[in-house]
């Protein structure tokens, strides 16, 4: 059989995910694996039809398709996504319809969830036959265990294109509305103060809803907000995934392209970040997610601490649950504050309105208070695997990361807690005299449970 195995890693060749696409050709000999370097050679892909082609033409004379991919910032890289877009704006559909597939990646398992949940759902909307994925951690291959799932994983992969065994959907097509947003005036206008307002987006057209939402949107505030379009940003070109900020979080881009200075000027210095985007395919553009990769060059620093954070979307963001987990998991981790997401899906101009001017409202009302919205598990999960990686195995090359950690008191490990290890102890000594163990379970746990927080009821 031939597959064609869909690189996303922006390292080519030199890739920790190849290596696992180069086992399973080891232990596969019958098979032949074409390996296709997708986000390295995207300049080449977008400018050229012939590359492209080339690209669909295996993809169409194979028995299968292999996305094999690295994680990046919660997804695919931003170059991987641009071929994602390419394969619709080119109109190539067809080459992909009913192909067998299967996802492959390599991560530190941040957000590998969403990452296959979204190659899943382009996967359903390219009508192929999902067979499953595999997310491994990037040293599993080292582990023998691991080996045998991947051997397997490949065995389920080749015998389901074999036997044309039957795959299910996962994910309902998008359905996209053609609702045309007409503004009202702006009535009264939300004082900002002295605090610095972004809104940041990749609206092309003033004219889109997205456009008319960000112009009715800055309208609302008393003063000058600054708009910035990422098409305006001098931005070179993807995260090439050299870890070179590490070191220091100087990106090996240096002065090539504006980026770090326009991050650390235009959205390090800002008190309220608004993201303006439009939904595409399954997520924003890929010029969105490129502003996200680079954004690594803080490595796993948080950038957003005190940062009230708002969204302006058009589009089926509520059909998209695997979206706004990643927005919001991406400024939880980095330490800003959700406020809310206003989208045109309500179909209702005042309406719209409303929940534009109420957002601009909250966003500066938060701020003025001081409040930051509790973290959900997306921001706590997600910085106990940063917190033990770059204490562990990552803290060479991530010595930037790892200096910060150590003076903001980021190492919150556990068996530091010298109260509850006490506790700990003495109540195990204790839950072993049977008559205890009865008493602490049946008749004390629920109640002394609830006792320290009665004590602050009684005393604040
Ligand atoms: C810019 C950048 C972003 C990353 N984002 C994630 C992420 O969101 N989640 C994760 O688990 N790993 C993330 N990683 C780790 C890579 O996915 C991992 O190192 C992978 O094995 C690299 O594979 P490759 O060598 O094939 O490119 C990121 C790495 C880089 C450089």
């Amino acid at each position: 059989m031939r597959i064609a195995v869909l690189n996303g890693s922006p390292k080519g060749d030199v890739s920790v995910t190849m290596q696992y696409v180069h086992y399973i050709q080891k232990k596969f000999p019958q098979h032949e694996l074409k390996i296709l370097n997708i986000s390295q050679k995207i300049k080449v892909i977008k400018k050229n039809e012939k590359p492209f082609q080339q690209i669909i033409d295996e993809v169409k004379s194979s028995d299968g398709v292999l996305w094999a991919f690295p994680l990046y910032f919660l997804l695919v890289h931003s170059n991987y996504k641009r071929f994602i877009e390419l394969i619709w704006e080119n109109g190539t559909e067809s080459a992909f319809k009913n192909k067998y597939t299967a996802a492959l990646s390599t991560s530190i398992h941040f957000y590998d969830h969403t990452a296959h949940n979204y190659i899943n759902a382009i996967c359903d909307d390219l009508n192929m036959e999902y067979v499953g994925s595999f997310s491994a951690d990037m040293y599993d291959l080292l582990k023998e265990k691991e080996r045998e799932k991947l051997i397997l994983f490949a065995e389920h992969f080749f015998g389901a294109i074999e036997k044309k065994l039957p795959t299910s959907k996962n994910f309902h097509p998008v359905i996209h509305s053609e609702f045309d947003y007409v503004p009202s005036d702006v009535k009264t206008k939300v004082d900002i103060g002295n605090r610095k307002i972004v809104i940041l987006t990749d609206s092309e057209d003033d004219q889109t809803n997205l456009g008319k939402m960000i112009k009715r949107f800055s309208r609302s505030f008393s003063d000058e907000v600054e708009v910035i379009n990422l098409h305006n940003v001098d931005i070179k070109g993807g995260c090439l995934g050299c870890i070179q900020c590490g070191y220091d979080n100087n990106c090996s881009y240096g002065d090539k392209d504006g980026y770090v200075e326009f991050f650390n000027t235009k959205v390090k210095t800002a008190d309220v970040i608004v993201i303006a985007g439009t939904i595409r395919d399954r997520y924003l553009s890929s010029k969105w997610k490129m502003f996200f990769d680079r954004s690594f060059f803080n490595t796993h620093t948080p950038t957003m601490m005190g940062k009230q954070i708002g969204f302006v979307i058009s589009g089926p963001l509520s059909q998209i649950p695997n979206v706004r987990q990643i927005l919001e998991a991406y400024f939880e981790v980095n330490q800003g504050s959700v406020v809310d997401f206003i989208t045109d899906e309500c179909e209702d101009s005042a309406e719209m309105d409303v929940l534009l001017q109420n957002l601009a409202e909250r966003l500066i009302q938060y701020g003025h208070e001081g409040y930051m919205k509790p973290v959900t598990f997306l921001a706590v999960g997600g910085t106990k695997i940063f917190r033990d990686d770059i204490y562990g195995r990552f803290r060479f090359p991530f010595r930037a990361d790892h200096k910060l950690y150590r003076k903001h008191g980021f190492y919150d490990f556990p068996q530091k807690d010298y109260k509850s290890r006490l506790r700990n102890s003495i109540m195990m000594l204790l839950n072993k005299i049977p008559s205890m163990r009865k008493d602490i379970y049946t008749g004390r746990m629920k109640t002394e449970m609830i006792k320290p927080l009665q004590n602050i009821l009684e005393t604040k």
